[in-house]
């Protein structure tokens, strides 16, 4: 259960997405009607290429990074902090992706470093957690993913200004998917740590959402278990219309 009033659901368009892309985002928010509006809040985040571009015609959608530096400036070359992702019209930002924590060694203590960067510019940070197949198949996904988020997670931040993604990695862009069960009973392992991490009564301010392999078909039956608050979407994210059919599981 949760207290948050909206369902969030994200897309997370990763390293892909021109100039000529930005009619995608048009079209959700074309999409974005106001019974829509008022049962779900939607984020697309795109490459940061192209946020300032996205920020005037993005409407009621809002915008997000996928990643920050854990400072707010300095000599990164090629590093982006949550203050120019806020600057150039985000609100949200992605951190702790899987794909990052494997490509660039990112552990808990720098996500978490990120999420309170975002918290200080302004931003809501997306934590992602999830393990992998072999920590599944070991029996250890519960365990892994209570360790990532108690690493991981902001804890001065106020936990409504916070969001949680449950990643596995092994259902990421492979058209795999953990049973609604499976999803509903590792989202109230997560809830459970955040009801401790910030105070029983607390954690139910903290949106949880899922993410791998989420699309149009498969939607209403993951959004539908118990504690999940919404959805991460990768590939499905990057067509206005399968974008706005998983979104359509909360009308
Ligand atoms: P897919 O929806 O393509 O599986 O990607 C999920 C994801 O990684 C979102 O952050």
């Amino acid at each position: 259960m949760t207290s948050n009033p909206r369902p969030l659901v994200a897309g997370n368009w990763k390293m892909h997405g021109l100039l000529a892309s930005i009619g995608e985002i048009e079209a959700v928010a074309a999409g974005y009607d106001a019974e829509l509006r008022a049962r779900a809040e939607l984020v697309v985040c795109p490459p940061a290429t192209l946020l300032a571009l996205a920020r005037p015609i993005a409407a009621d959608v809002g915008l997000g990074g996928q990643d920050c530096h854990d400072e707010e400036s300095g000599a990164h070359t090629g590093d982006i902090s949550a203050r120019m992702l806020a600057d150039a019209g985000a609100t949200y930002v992605i951190v702790g992706h899987s794909e990052r924590r494997a490509a660039y060694g990112e552990s808990d203590a720098l996500v978490r470093a990120k999420a309170e960067a975002a918290s200080r510019a302004g931003l809501t940070p997306i934590v992602c957690v999830g393990e992998t197949r072999f920590d599944r198949e070991a029996g250890r996904a519960v365990e892994i993913v209570g360790r990532q988020v108690d690493g991981s997670v902001p804890w001065s931040a106020p936990p409504e200004r916070l969001v949680i993604a449950y990643e596995p990695v092994w259902a990421i862009g492979t058209g795999l998917t953990p049973t609604p069960r499976d999803v509903a009973d590792m989202h109230g392992a997560i809830r459970a740590r955040l009801e401790t991490g910030f105070g029983a009564g607390n954690g139910g301010a903290t949106r949880i959402l899922y993410g791998g392999s989420v699309k149009p078909a498969n939607a209403a039956e993951l959004l539908r278990a118990p504690d999940v608050d919404g959805a991460l979407v990768g590939g499905a994210s990057l067509k206005a219309a399968d974008f706005l059919g998983i979104a359509g599981a909360y009308r």
